[in-house]
């Protein structure tokens, strides 16, 4: 689960504002950018995608271009104030569901692509973030699209030797293996097709799209 401290202010009107006010500056408009570039990539495979899990969506970053080919997009996520935030901002208002990130109120199969940005590094417990990933893949029918933080990027490794010499007090990431993820995937009957890193210095997420096996 995520931090609770972290998730209540997710959860208040002035969290839900924030998380849109860091869109405006530098460092976010340039792993946007990057981001929508990986994305490009991945979308331009799918054709006929009619219906779309975003979870979580936040105050709905990617929720015109997921719509822009015309799929229907339920908007989900944890926090109540954000799910306003995103009713708020576009039109025509998205459907919503609150719900946790590994707990999907939807059937097996139940939408062609989920999608799920920047959540499974807030998972706190591994079995969680596991949870999480395995639940993509029982709710999409033809795509998943999500990220994780890996635990051999560079960013990791400092954080844990500096955690470890006692130079942070921050703790480590929360993180998973890439073989654990590809492990996952097999697991239910997926592969995963590409999951390049965002930045190779400065981040430590991947961007996985990623197949049922036999597609
Ligand atoms: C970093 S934001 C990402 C939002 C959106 N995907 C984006 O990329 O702009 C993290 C979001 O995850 C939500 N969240 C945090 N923990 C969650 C959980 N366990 N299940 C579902 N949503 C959660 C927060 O409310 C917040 O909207």
């Amino acid at each position: 689960m995520t931090d609770p401290d972290r998730l209540a202010f997710y959860d208040s009107p002035e969290g839900a504002e924030e998380y849109l006010d860091e869109y405006r500056k530098l460092h976010r408009k340039l792993s946007d950018r990057r981001e929508r570039r990986i994305l490009q990539r991945y979308f331009a495979r799918m054709d006929g995608v009619r219906s779309v899990l975003d979870l979580p969506c936040g105050w709905g970053r990617y929720l015109p271009t997921l719509r822009s080919a015309g799929a229907w997009v339920l908007e989900a996520d944890a926090s109540t104030s954000m799910l306003k935030t995103t009713r708020r901002l576009h039109d025509p208002k998205p459907d919503v569901v609150r719900c946790f990130g590994h707990e999907v109120p939807l059937a097996d199969d139940a939408v062609d692509l989920v999608f799920s940005m920047r959540l499974n590094h807030h998972l706190v417990d591994p079995e969680v973030r596991r949870g999480h990933v395995r639940e993509l893949f029982r709710v999409a029918r033809r795509f998943a699209v999500f990220t994780y933080f890996d635990a051999a990027s560079l960013k990791n490794r400092l954080r844990v030797l500096r955690t470890r010499l006692g130079l942070t007090r921050k703790t480590p990431k929360n993180t998973l293996r890439r073989a654990e993820v590809r492990a996952l995937a097999r697991d239910a009957g997926w592969r995963v097709v590409a999951d390049p890193m965002l930045f190779v210095v400065g981040s430590g997420h991947r961007l996985v799209l990623a197949e049922p096996a036999d597609a």
